[in-house]
């Protein structure tokens, strides 16, 4: 890529990594990935703030050739996607300092192995003139780790946020151009990355929200022109409101549990219910996070293995309970063979979620009427629950 002119003297250096599918080993990216450093040059002194991830550090590296000088490297985040090539910049720039938080200082110590000499810690509120522009350091941790800040420049009217606000999503788009694909990654990203946090999320964006910034630079995706736009979907995503929605994962083995499945989804329709059925076989993690932002219920459906949950059921279920989504009612549907333990083990993988439990069906071999009895008795208690419930929208 080349580097991109977003404000006077402000430039996006984004390395997009269109090929990228998995990060943390861990996260699907259907879209690939950008990592977005900027270049922010004073009347008296250059800035970089942030960086890239090392396997594309020729990207960054190139997109600085002819740039002589520069005085400061920021790290909003240590997080080796935007630090990762930190060694290589204070390699280039002799005299640059690195200015970050005091956790980040600790933390690119012990994660890069820069050395102490280079840093400067800066203070939440701090500022460091570039002449005719200035740095303000804003303290946002735990978004999405500890040590997080933003840098805000007031003359220009820029919010640099790192991972807050951004996305996944490999584009050679400078600013946000289509906002269902942006809006549609961003939750994406939120989905996974951020929403654990989302009681430092809410205490975040009420301390950014009186700075007055007009567009907001991520660190991941299209930087945001319209910053409402952003903001808007962040505080519908952290505010106690949920969806009269289901989200139903599921396994099955010799089709009994699909044909509960089907039964309740009928059910739940009938009912008014909308639901999110996913083939954990199938499903990309993060389209099931998505639909844990917004659904009010959780409904995990699986047979039995021996005696035990279905692994692939277990795994689901630790995915989300690390997110912390808001659902506020849960229930566990499923089949086994001579005995199982599946509903006990399943509700102690999720401590983290403070869901009111509706019900468990566990069905030896073929549901019967009664099973479908039951089930539609479950229909009954989720659109109750959501037809009482203020919070559902
Ligand atoms: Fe994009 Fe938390 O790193």
């Amino acid at each position: 890529m080349i580097a991109r002119e977003i404000k006077p003297g402000i430039q996006l250096i984004a390395s997009v990594h269109w090929e990228r599918r998995l990060f943390d080993s861990l996260i699907p990216l259907p879209e690939g990935t950008s990592y977005n450093a900027y270049l922010v040059k004073g009347s008296e002194a250059t800035a970089i703030i942030d960086a890239t991830d090392p396997e594309l550090s020729n990207d960054l590296m190139s997109q600085l050739e002819g740039v002589e000088k520069i005085d400061y490297i920021v790290s909003n985040h240590t997080e080796q996607d935007h630090s990762g090539v930190i060694p290589e910049l204070i390699e280039k720039y002799p005299e640059a300092q690195i200015l970050c938080s005091a956790k980040a200082q600790e933390m690119l110590s012990t994660h890069i192995g820069l050395p102490e000499e280079r840093f400067r810690v800066v203070k939440d509120g701090e500022t460091v003139s570039l002449g005719d522009k200035t740095l303000r350091f804003v303290y946002t941790p735990w978004v999405h780790w500890p040590e997080t800040m933003s840098t805000f420049v007031p003359e220009s009217k820029i919010l640099f946020s790192c991972d807050f606000f951004g996305s996944h999503l490999a584009t050679s788009d400078t600013f946000v151009t289509d906002k269902a694909e942006t809006f549609r990654a961003a939750k994406r990203y939120y989905a996974e990355i951020m929403m654990p946090f989302r009681a430092a999320i809410i205490n975040n964006i009420k301390k950014l929200e009186p700075l007055d910034f007009d567009m907001i630079a991520p660190s991941h995706g299209p930087v945001h022109q319209d910053p409402g736009f952003i903001l808007e979907a962040y505080r519908k995503w952290i505010s106690p409101q949920v969806a009269n929605e289901v989200c139903l994962p599921y396994i099955t083995m010799h089709g009994s549990t699909k044909l509960m499945v089907d039964h309740l989804v009928d059910a739940l329709v009938k009912r008014g219910v909308k639901v999110h059925v996913f083939d954990l076989n199938v499903t990309d993690i993060g389209d099931l996070a998505m639909s844990l932002v917004d659904a009010a219920t959780l409904i995990a459906a699986a047979p039995t293995v021996h005696v035990n949950a279905h692994p692939k059921l277990v795994y689901a279920a630790y995915v989300a309970n690390m997110i912390r989504p808001k659902v506020k009612y849960a229930a566990i549907i499923g089949s086994y063979g001579w005995a199982t333990k599946q509903v006990e083990q399943i509700a102690g993988l999720i401590p983290n979620i403070k869901a009111e439990v509706l019900g468990s069906i566990m069905q030896k071999g073929l549901p019967t009427a009664e099973t479908f009895a039951q089930l539609d008795a479950l229909a009954d208690a989720v659109a109750k629950a959501h037809a009482e419930d203020p919070d559902v929208v």
